[in-house]
C-alpha cells in the first residue's frame, strides 16, 4: 500500500491546525495564514496528483485547473480591493460559496447514485442529505447576510415568522426521509424538494436577524460551512477534508458563543429575539440633555498635561481610516510623558478584531492594546479617554436601561474616567441604531469632525503647545 497520499493529507491537517493556532495571536496572525494555506496547498495537489495506490492524475484535470485559475483571480483580486470596513461581507460570500460548493457535492453524488441505479445505503445516504441541507442553507443564508451588510437587504419580518420557521425545518427533514425511504422509485424527487425548501429556509432563516447581529450570524453560517465540508469528508472518506470541515464547523461554533458571550446574548436570543434593527445613522439624539462641543485647542491642552490618557477606537475610525494619525498622536502624548493606552471592545467595529488589525496596520504596538476586562478597572484613574468613533460599546444604556436594545452587552466603563472626549461627526446613533447618553454626561466633551481630520488638528495643537 502506498502512503504518500495520507502522509500528504497529514501535512495538510497539521498545517491547519497549527495555522488556526498562529491566528490566535495578532502578531504571529499573518503566518498562520500563509502555513495554513500551505496546508491547503499540499492537500489539493495530493488529492489532484495521489490516490491510494500512488501517483494517479485526477480526471478532468483541465476543468479543475481552469476553476482553480479562475477562483485563484477572482479571489486575490477581492481580497486585494476589499476595504477593511467591508472586510465581513466578503468574509460572508466566501462562506456562501463554501457552502455551495458542499451542497453542489451532495447533488453530484447523488445524481451518480440514480445513474448507475445504485440502493442508496443509509451511511452513504446521511453525509449526502446533510451536505446538501446544511450547504445549501449556508449559501443562502449568507448571501442575505452579505445583501444586509452592504445596506442591499433590509430586515424582512412576518407574522408567525418563528412558527412557519420551525414548520419549514419539519418539512425539510420530511422530505430527507422520503428522499431515503422511497428511494429512486418515488415520482415526487424528493431530493429535489429537499434542496428547494433548504434553499428556501436559509432565506427565511437570515431575513428577520437584525443588523447587529450579522456577525454572530455569519460565524454560525461559517461553523455549518464547515459541517457541510465535513460531510464531504466522509463521502470520499477523504480525512483532510473532514479534518478542515471539523475545524471550520468547530472554530465558527467557538466564535459565536465568544461573541454571543460578549453581547451577553444567548444563541436563541440573536437567533429567535430579532433584536438590534441594524442600519447605521439612525436617530438624531434629541434627548432632553445638552452636548457640549469642545475645540481642538482644548482637547490638545488636556491631553498634553494629561498623566494618563485611554484611547477607545470603534467603527468610526475605521471608516476615516484614522488609524495612522492615532498612533501618531499616541507617539507624540508619550513624548511628552503621557501614558497611553487602547481600549479594546470585543464587538468595536464590524468583525471580531477588527480594531486590533486596523491598528495592528499601523503599527501600534500589541500590548498597548488593552481588553475589556483589563481595562475596566482603569478608567477611574485615567484623565482623559478619547472616543474615537466608537458609540454603542460606550453606551452605558447596557447597564443602565433595562428597555435598551443592548441592555446587559457588556461595555467599556469611561464615564467612570475623569474626563471624556469623543470624536465623531455628528449627534447620529452607532450600529444598534439607538441614543448614547454618554454624550449628554457633563464630563464629556464633543469634538465633531471626520475622526482623521479632528485627530489630524489635535496632532498639530500639541506640537504647537
Ligand atoms: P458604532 O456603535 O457603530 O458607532 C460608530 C460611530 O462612528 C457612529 O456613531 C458614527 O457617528 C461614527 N463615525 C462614523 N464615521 C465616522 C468618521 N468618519 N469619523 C468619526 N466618526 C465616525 O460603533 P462601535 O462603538 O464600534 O460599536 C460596534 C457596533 O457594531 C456594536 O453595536 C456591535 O454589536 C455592532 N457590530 C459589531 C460587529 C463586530 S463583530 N465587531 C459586527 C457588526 C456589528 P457619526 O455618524 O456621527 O460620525
Amino acid at each position: 500500500m502506498n502512503y504518500l497520499q495520507e502522509i500528504a493529507y497529514l501535512i495538510g491537517s497539521v498545517g491547519f491546525i497549527v495555522g488556526i493556532k498562529m491566528m490566535g495571536q495578532a502578531d504571529s496572525a499573518r503566518r498562520g495564514n500563509l502555513v495554513a494555506a500551505f496546508g491547503m496547498a499540499v492537500a489539493v495537489i495530493a488529492t489532484l496528483f495521489l490516490d491510494k495506490s500512488g501517483f494517479h492524475i485526477i480526471g478532468n484535470l483541465s476543468y479543475i485547473l481552469i476553476a482553480i485559475v479562475l477562483g485563484t483571480i477572482v479571489g486575490t483580486l477581492m481580497a486585494k480591493r476589499v476595504q477593511m470596513t467591508a472586510m465581513p461581507e466578503m468574509v460572508s460570500i466566501f462562506n456562501g460559496m463554501g457552502g455551495l460548493a458542499a451542497a453542489l457535492i451532495s447533488i453530484i453524488e447523488w445524481t451518480h447514485l440514480k445513474h448507475v441505479g445504485e440502493v442508496v445505503e443509509l451511511g452513504l445516504y446521511v453525509p449526502i442529505v446533510a451536505g446538501l441541507i446544511i450547504g445549501t442553507i449556508s449559501f443562502t443564508g449568507s448571501m442575505v447576510a452579505w445583501g444586509k451588510l452592504n445596506g442591499k437587504l433590509g430586515d424582512f419580518r412576518f407574522p408567525a415568522q418563528q412558527y412557519i420557521n420551525a414548520i419549514v425545518l419539519v418539512f425539510i427533514i420530511a422530505a430527507a426521509y422520503f428522499t431515503y425511504s422511497t428511494g429512486m422509485a418515488s415520482d415526487i424527487p424528493w431530493f429535489y424538494v429537499t434542496l428547494g425548501v433548504s434553499l428556501v429556509y436559509g432565506l427565511l432563516f437570515v431575513f428577520p436577524i437584525g443588523g447587529a447581529d450579522m456577525p454572530v450570524v455569519i460565524s454560525l453560517l461559517n461553523s455549518f460551512t464547515g459541517v457541510a465540508a465535513a460531510c464531504g469528508g466522509f463521502l470520499y472518506d477523504n480525512n483532510v477534508m473532514l479534518m478542515g470541515g471539523v475545524l471550520v464547523g468547530s472554530a465558527g461554533t467557538i466564535l459565536t458563543i465568544v461573541m454571543t458571550k460578549a453581547m451577553n446574548r444567548s444563541l436563541t436570543n440573536v437567533l429567535i429575539g430579532m433584536a438590534g434593527s441594524g442600519g447605521s445613522g439612525g436617530g438624531t439624539g434629541a434627548s432632553g440633555g445638552s452636548v457640549r462641543e469642545v475645540q481642538a485647542t482644548d482637547v490638545a491642552i488636556m491631553c498634553k498635561y494629561a498623566q494618563k490618557v485611554i484611547i477607545v477606537p470603534g467603527y468610526g475610525l475605521a471608516v476615516a481610516q484614522a488609524q495612522h494619525v492615532c498612533h501618531e498622536l499616541e507617539l507624540l502624548l508619550e513624548e511628552e510623558g503621557v501614558e497611553v493606552k487602547y481600549a479594546i471592545h470585543p464587538v468595536a467595529g464590524r468583525m471580531p478584531g477588527h480594531m486590533n488589525v486596523l491598528l495592528a496596520e499601523s503599527n501600534v504596538e500589541y500590548d498597548k492594546l488593552i481588553e475589556m476586562e483589563d481595562i475596566n478597572p482603569e478608567f477611574p484613574t485615567t484623565d482623559v479617554v478619547l472616543v474615537v468613533g466608537a458609540n454603542d460599546v460606550v453606551n452605558p444604556a447596557a447597564k443602565n436601561d433595562s428597555n435598551s436594545p443592548i441592555y446587559g452587552m457588556p461595555i467599556l466603563d469611561v464615564d467612570t474616567a475623569k474626563q471624556i472626549v469623543v470624536l465623531k461627526r455628528s449627534m447620529k446613533s452607532g450600529y444598534a441604531g439607538i441614543e448614547n447618553a454618554l454624550f449628554f454626561d457633563p464630563k464629556c466633551g464633543m469634538l465633531f469632525g471626520d475622526a482623521k481630520d479632528s485627530i489630524g488638528k489635535l496632532v498639530s495643537e500639541v506640537k504647537a503647545l
